[in-house]
């Protein structure tokens, strides 16, 4: 039976929380929460919103990855996701993915909340309406029918040692502008066979949106370091280790309140290890 566990209470939304880290609070976990497993009447309160065509970016990922498997012929037993948050994208991927899924992310929270999901099948979470104001939602996971396991675990994405297995498949999305040395965390993936097997699939999707406050601008892949591009930076690095699959721009949003939204169009690749 389904009993709605509560994922983010209304009292919490509008607590400061500012000793606590971005992705472990309680507004931003709700964010994510409705992004990654909300229904698109639960993200726009009228029909025929203009932003409607950039819901579902988590199961579009997913079955981006899934197309760019069957072109190359790769199968994909396991997969990781880097940065997963509260776990929609995990979720997506092992509907298709064979026998495993892991989704990894430095916010304890998260990570808290992505399990709790899977545990319950669901749960119900406050979203900001105005002021004080909030309303609940109530969303199950969208897969009952799920190929792979999947699984969560609190690490860091730029330093995977800890995490059990050479992967098929690798997705970063908007994760690569939120770790302090981007290079660095790409650079594991081609390096070694640890984390992703010879053959497998890395996608990287990112808007580019660099920050001081997540890494250093003299680490921002382009722009500043070598007045390139950040999408022409990312194949620079990742060229003599990887094919390049495929290259597309997927739009998301994340809703701030019922007026405003952030809307990104991520930078999508894939590449095929050698
Ligand atoms: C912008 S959110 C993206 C979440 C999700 N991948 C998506 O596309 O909706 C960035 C995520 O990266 C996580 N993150 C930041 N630095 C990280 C690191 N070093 N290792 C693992 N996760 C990290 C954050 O906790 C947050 O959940």
């Amino acid at each position: 039976m389904f009993v709605p566990q509560i994922l983010v209470k209304s009292e919490e939304i509008f607590e400061p929380e500012l000793h606590i880290s971005q992705y472990d609070r309680a507004r931003e976990i709700s964010k994510y929460l409705l992004m990654h497993y909300g229904e698109l009447d639960d993200v726009f309160e009228r029909a025929g919103h203009p932003l409607a065509a950039a819901h579902g970016y988590p199961r579009r990922l997913s079955e981006l990855l899934r197309e760019s498997a069957r072109t190359t012929g790769t199968r994909v037993r396991t997969a990781l996701d880097v940065g997963c948050n509260v776990g929609g994208v995990s979720h997506a991927l092992s509907t298709w993915v064979e026998d495993r899924v892991v989704g990894v992310d430095i916010s304890r929270r998260s990570i808290e909340v992505a399990k709790a999901l899977s545990v319950g099948g669901g749960g119900v979470f406050s979203i900001v309406q105005q002021g004080p104001f909030t309303k609940d939602v109530e969303v199950r996971l969208p897969y009952p029918e799920s190929c792979a396991r999947v699984e969560f675990e609190v690490g860091d994405g730029a330093d995977l040692e800890s995490v059990e297995g050479s992967f098929d498949a690798v997705l970063l999305s908007n994760v690569v502008d939120r770790v302090a040395d981007p290079e660095l965390c790409l650079r594991q993936f081609g390096a070694s066979e640890r984390t992703l097997r010879s053959g497998g699939l890395l996608m990287i999707a990112c808007p580019w949106s660099w920050y001081p406050e997540y890494s250093a601008p003299e680490s921002w892949l382009g722009s500043a370091r070598d007045a390139t591009p950040s999408e022409e930076a990312v194949k620079a690095l990742l060229a003599s280790d990887f094919d390049l699959v495929t290259e597309v721009d997927e739009a998301c949003v994340l809703r701030q309140n019922p007026r405003e939204y952030d809307y990104f169009e991520a930078h999508v690749t894939v590449w095929r290890k050698h």
